[in-house]
């Protein structure tokens, strides 16, 4: 015996599908449904709610911590066991310039070469190398020739440092500088200041030097005068 159509799926009807068998409850399905998103939309919109009303609450505790007139300011506490930061005093060097007293705050370390030129605005001696090879940067420390640029600050302290500056005697040049200009030494100049000085340094050592007291020299320059400045430092000392 054949048995009774089923009533197929629900989805193939509509709830006013005339064949439908019992239209009524299923109408109160979908209902149901419909009111059961309803639900489930408002939860959503209540928990969105409710997470708006958390974060503007954190928003609005964060303003008072962050607002020292706010009649309930939330006092600001380093985490235990953390110092403050410490505070790094520079140390200061004094020491003679050109015989006038200069004093400088420095790290010990930092070549006397910086200091002069980015420090103290003495940019007689020149920067090249870096490293105690060219000589362009050649100075005096107590009279002696130094490279500054190897030279920390803090060995500089209560001693006298003479640069190129320091070489004239007011309005009248040092011999050497006058038989520089005499020969026409100079062409680029870039190297002539350490030049200078080191002619100085030898002419305090020896006073009549021989060519190869004057090969002694290590100064480098890139122009190639070395035979003009031979002639200068012979005529310098020719002259006392
Ligand atoms: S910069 Fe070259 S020796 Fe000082
Ligand atoms: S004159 Fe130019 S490097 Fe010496």
């Amino acid at each position: 015996m054949p048995g009774r159509p089923g009533p197929g799926p629900a989805a193939s009807r509509s709830p006013s599908d005339p064949t439908s068998e019992n239209p009524t409850s299923e109408n109160a399905i979908s209902e149901n449904a419909i009111s059961e998103n309803a639900i489930s939309e408002n939860a959503i919109s209540e928990n969105a709610i409710s997470e708006n009303a958390i974060s503007e609450n954190a928003i609005s505790e964060n303003a008072i911590s962050e607002n020292p007139t706010s009649e309930n300011p939330t006092p600001r506490t380093r985490s235990p066991g953390t110092r403050p930061p410490k505070r790094v005093l520079m140390p200061s060097y004094s020491f003679l310039l050109n015989g006038k007293p200069v004093t400088v705050e420095a790290p010990s370390d930092m070549p006397l070469l910086w200091v002069l030129r980015d420090l103290l605005n003495v940019t007689g001696p020149k920067y090249g190398c870096g490293v105690g090879v060219c000589r362009a940067c050649t100075s005096h420390l107590d009279g002696e020739e130094i490279q500054p640029c190897v030279v920390r600050v803090a060995d500089c302290a209560d001693r006298q440092v003479t640069t190129i500056e320091g070489l004239a005697d007011g309005d009248r040049l040092h011999p050497v500088q006058q038989a520089w200009l005499d020969c026409d030494v100079a062409q680029c100049g870039f190297c002539q200041p350490g030049q200078i000085m080191a002619a100085v340094a030898l002419l305090k050592k020896t006073s009549h030097p021989t060519d190869a007291d004057i090969d002694g020299i290590e100064n480098v320059c890139r122009c190639g005068t070395y035979s003009r400045i031979r002639e200068a430092i012979k005529k310098a000392a020719a002259q006392g």
